[in-house]
């Protein structure tokens, strides 16, 4: 019988690997991330956008590119929502587990596509969500993502998603992309800023490995 590790637990008979996600982030082991995060629900900065959107009402359907989506938590809360997605992402598992996914049922508002955040061509989009994705982004590369990512949303669209903070322990990987306030604000100067929370706070796994997160958690209109 295999040994129980500290990052595993029984729960039903089923084993189940309860290392934090961070732990698999750090060294982009994107299998790892996905098997862990499988099912989670979207993210606040998701949440409250869509809520945003809803005091605004529209009778056409809207459309968000959801870059770097990962398994799909946000995606598919896009869909139940009715929303037309596009959902990019750069490892092939991510998008494989969103194609099989049965928490939604509208796979013809789906698009799919396979692509780095350093050279991904964004659609005009009402939306772009980019969930701690963006500091995976080679650093040389982030300022014409961004710049892509501001030119894709429509005026009085928006952008939901994280920047990263200096103060972050990833910021010693030299191929992360972290930033001060005061860069974040100049980053946003093309939105009016909806929500800026800047969290700082210690994060552990259970064999003690550490990490510090520094967050900057944004919703925001286009100008
Ligand atoms: C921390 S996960 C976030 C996933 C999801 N958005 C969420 O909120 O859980 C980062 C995602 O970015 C993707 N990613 C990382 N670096 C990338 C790159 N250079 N190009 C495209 N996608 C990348 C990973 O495959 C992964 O799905």
């Amino acid at each position: 019988m295999k040994d129980m590790s500290e990052h595993e637990q029984k729960t039903d008979g089923v084993t189940r690997d309860t290392t934090p996600a961070f732990v698999y982030a750090t060294t982009r082991d994107w299998a790892g991330y996905f098997e862990v995060t499988q099912g989670r629900p979207p993210r606040d900065t998701l949440l409250h956008t869509l809520e945003l959107f809803s005091r605004e009402p529209s009778d056409r359907t809207r459309f968000a590119v959801d870059l770097g989506c990962g398994e799909g938590r946000d995606t598919a809360e896009l869909l139940r929502q009715g929303w037309k997605v596009h959902a990019v992402d750069g490892h092939p598992d991510g998008l494989t587990r969103l194609m099989h996914r049965d928490d939604h049922h509208a796979m013809e508002r789906l698009t799919m596509q396979l692509a780095s955040l350093e050279r991904v061509v964004l659609p005009e989009c009402d939306l772009l969500n980019a969930s701690f994705s963006m500091p995976f982004c080679a650093p040389d590369h982030y300022e014409a993502m961004w710049n892509r990512i501001v030119d894709a949303v429509k005026v009085g669209g928006r952008f939901s998603g994280q920047f990263f903070g200096d103060r972050d322990s990833w910021a010693s990987i030299p191929d992360r992309s972290h930033f001060t306030r005061s860069q974040v604000e100049a980053f946003l100067s093309p939105f009016d800023v909806e929500m800026l929370k800047e969290e700082e706070r210690e994060g552990q796994d259970c064999s003690g490995v550490s990490k510090h997160w520094h967050v900057f958690h944004i919703v925001a209109r286009k100008k």
